[in-house]
């Protein structure tokens, strides 16, 4: 539920010359990744997601600026505010999700656990929410 979904502080390595953090499978991601995305560009007003995912585990990071993201589990929601490349929201599976108050330059990177397929979508939230109570 949406409890699972915590804010994971990433490890930083500091420099002088600025920081890095550095995500590596079997090391310090509690999944393989498979698939790496990201989101720019996107317009101040726009709701992106609307949807959940039957196995997809992400890690959801705010590369740069910020924006928010709403999990929903069917009973209970949560709003989670990202806005610094050193926090990950573990998203895990069975969650509906919304995205919303990107500001304007943010990236939004996604790490996802499967290679991307439309058969891992609930995209109906009536479907969602009957997925989550009978399975
Ligand atoms: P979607 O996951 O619905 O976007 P968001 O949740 O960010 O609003 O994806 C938008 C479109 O992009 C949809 O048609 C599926 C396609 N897509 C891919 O082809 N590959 C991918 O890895 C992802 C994430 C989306």
């Amino acid at each position: 539920n949406v409890d699972d979904c915590d804010i994971v502080e990433l490890p930083i390595a500091h420099t002088e010359k600025g920081n890095m953090t550095v995500l590596e499978n079997k090391l310090n991601i509690p999944f393989n990744i498979r698939r790496i995305y990201y989101l720019y560009d996107v317009p101040m007003n726009a709701e992106r997601g609307g949807h959940s995912h039957y196995e997809l585990q992400q890690y959801v990071v705010a590369a740069s600026g910020s924006f928010t993201f709403v999990l929903d589990d069917g009973t209970n929601k949560k709003e989670v505010f990202l806005n610094h490349p050193n926090k990950a929201l573990h998203i895990k599976p069975g969650i509906w999700r919304e995205m919303k108050d990107f500001s304007s330059g943010s990236i939004c990177l996604v790490l996802a656990s499967m290679e991307y397929t439309e058969d891992d979508y609930i995209r109906d939230y009536e479907q969602f929410l009957n997925y989550r109570k009978n399975g």
